[in-house]
């Protein structure tokens, strides 16, 4: 009886020293949720998001990092993104398409030929605002993107070279529609699955096969029970910061510069660090796991999914931003 009371004096002073904004003592308290290791570049520039917001805001913002997925999978972190219980969430562009169709152009298979036309896609601001403000009614807003590399094919024991080897092949993808689409015009056989159950199907064998950067390898252990690697560069999907869109606009017009400007700088610094990581995981995954990177017929897998191109640029639902990404491309 004693200790509930003094938990509900607790509770009390902790929510009486609270306003409607999170802030404490005037210093405002944000929480960060992925799914991503201690280890991961991606982890390294969240945590330097955190580090320049507090420092641009002289210690009046505080950004508190949950990591390794322990609020959830990406699914349920944008879910809490966009209730309000968590500020931000990082979450792969594919895990948004749920919730957004425009997010779905991301995981459309060789939209980007190379990491270079990715880039300029994503420098153009109209490409980025169209992205970042149209899920406002979902209740979340985009800041910034992160580098998550090219996604490759990877399995347990089966070698891809051409499109053809991958008949009947149970691939996981992420739990998006164009994913799906895109192993079954490979002629696999897709499953969709949160990133943390990854592991042990491939492990047991209800999956053959997943597709990821190479960061999966090393950072998530895949690499100890997939053996081949394949540079299929099917998709560049990049990683997303959003944030509650009710927490942002509470905030002052000085506070929203501030995280902008963070979430840009650390888009930067990632770019560096994601480099240097993928050239390292790649060496220890090759040396320490024995994985065989192989170099396949990309352009069998570029015909393979033709049909969904078509498909995308007619689609009332997809044909706006197929053609708002293609004009990207070809702006000079
Ligand atoms: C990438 C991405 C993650 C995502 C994962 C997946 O690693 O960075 O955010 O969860 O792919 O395949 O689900």
């Amino acid at each position: 009886m004693r200790k509930s009371l003094i938990t509900l004096f607790i509770l009390f002073l902790l929510v009486g020293c609270q306003n409607a904004s999170g802030q404490t003592n005037d210093v405002i308290e944000l929480k960060l949720a992925h799914n991503q290791t201690l280890d991961h570049p991606v982890h390294l520039s969240l945590t330097e998001f955190g580090r320049l917001v507090e420092e641009k805001s002289n210690g009046k913002m505080k950004v508190t990092l949950f990591p390794n997925g322990q609020l959830g999978s990406e699914r349920e972190v944008i879910e809490l993104t966009q209730t309000g219980a968590v500020d931000f969430s990082k979450v792969s562009a594919s895990a948004l398409e749920g919730f957004s169709k425009d997010y779905s152009i991301f995981s459309l298979p060789y939209v980007f030929e190379d990491y270079d036309t990715f880039q300029k896609v994503m420098n153009n601001p109209k490409v980025t605002e169209t992205l970042y403000q149209q899920t406002r009614n979902n209740g979340f807003i985009g800041l910034t993107y992160y580098n998550a590399g090219e996604r490759n094919l990877y399995t347990k024991d089966r070698e891809v070279r051409n499109v053809s080897d991958m008949e009947g092949l149970k691939v996981r993808v992420q739990p998006s529609q164009t994913s799906v689409q895109m192993i079954e015009s490979f002629g696999g056989v897709p499953t969709a699955m949160a990133y943390g159950e990854v592991y042990t199907a491939l492990q047991s064998g209800v999956i053959d096969a997943a597709e990821n950067n190479e960061t999966a390898l090393v950072g998530n252990n895949h690499g100890e029970v997939a053996k081949y690697y394949m540079y299929t560069g099917h998709q560049i999907v990049p990683d997303m910061l959003i944030m509650n869109a009710k927490k942002f606009d509470q905030l002052t017009d000085e506070q929203k510069s501030i995280i902008k400007e963070a979430a840009k700088e650390s888009t930067s610094y990632h770019e560096v660090v994601w480099e240097k990581s993928i050239k390292e995981q790649t060496e220890i995954a090759k040396k320490e796991m024995g994985v065989e990177f192989v170099e396949v017929d990309k352009t069998s897998f570029i015909q393979a999914v033709e049909p969904q191109h078509e498909q995308f640029s007619s689609h009332e639902e997809t044909a706006d931003i197929y053609q708002l990404i293609q004009e990207a491309i070809q702006n000079e």
